[in-house]
């Protein structure tokens, strides 16, 4: 059996939303501790519905980290900021139809490049806390 899938060969040899957003709503970039790879990922907001209009990557790593950064981007787009922040590494993983146990970390590291991007927006809009906190007055 191959170590990859077809998905991940798919995507790490035809990454979808490679590049730069130069007018991104919100930025994250993370870094594994463990190889040293990073991951850049911008978004675009439509702050009326929250829904992420755009989203780019660059990812400065292993073939499974761009595989899964890829179908992270696909997974976001399109939805709102909250169902963003609920996307798992697991999910990614399994939209790729699996990576190998010791590549799993890669995908970890799409969900956080994904939380950060959707935190940097909270902060730009003064509300660092994340939703939870961005109640304002109504909520005093
Ligand atoms: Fe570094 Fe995959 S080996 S992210």
């Amino acid at each position: 059996m191959p170590l990859y899938s077809e998905k991940v060969m798919d995507h790490f040899q035809n990454p979808r939303n490679v590049g730069k957003l130069p007018d991104a709503d919100g930025i994250g970039e993370v870094g594994n501790a463990k190889c040293g790879d990073i991951m850049r990922m911008y978004i675009k907001v439509d702050p009326a519905t929250e829904v992420i209009t755009d989203v780019k990557f660059n990812t400065f790593g292993c073939g499974s980290a761009i595989a899964a950064s890829s179908m992270a981007t696909e997974m976001i787009k399109g939805r709102t900021i909250q169902e963003a922040l609920t996307l798992s590494n697991q999910a990614v993983a399994e939209a790729l139809d699996g990576l190998p146990p010791q590549k799993m970390h890669c995908s970890v590291l799409a969900e956080e490049a994904v939380q950060a991007a959707v935190q940097d927006y909270y902060g730009r809009r003064g509300a660092p806390g994340g939703p939870e906190d961005a109640g304002g007055p109504m909520s005093q």
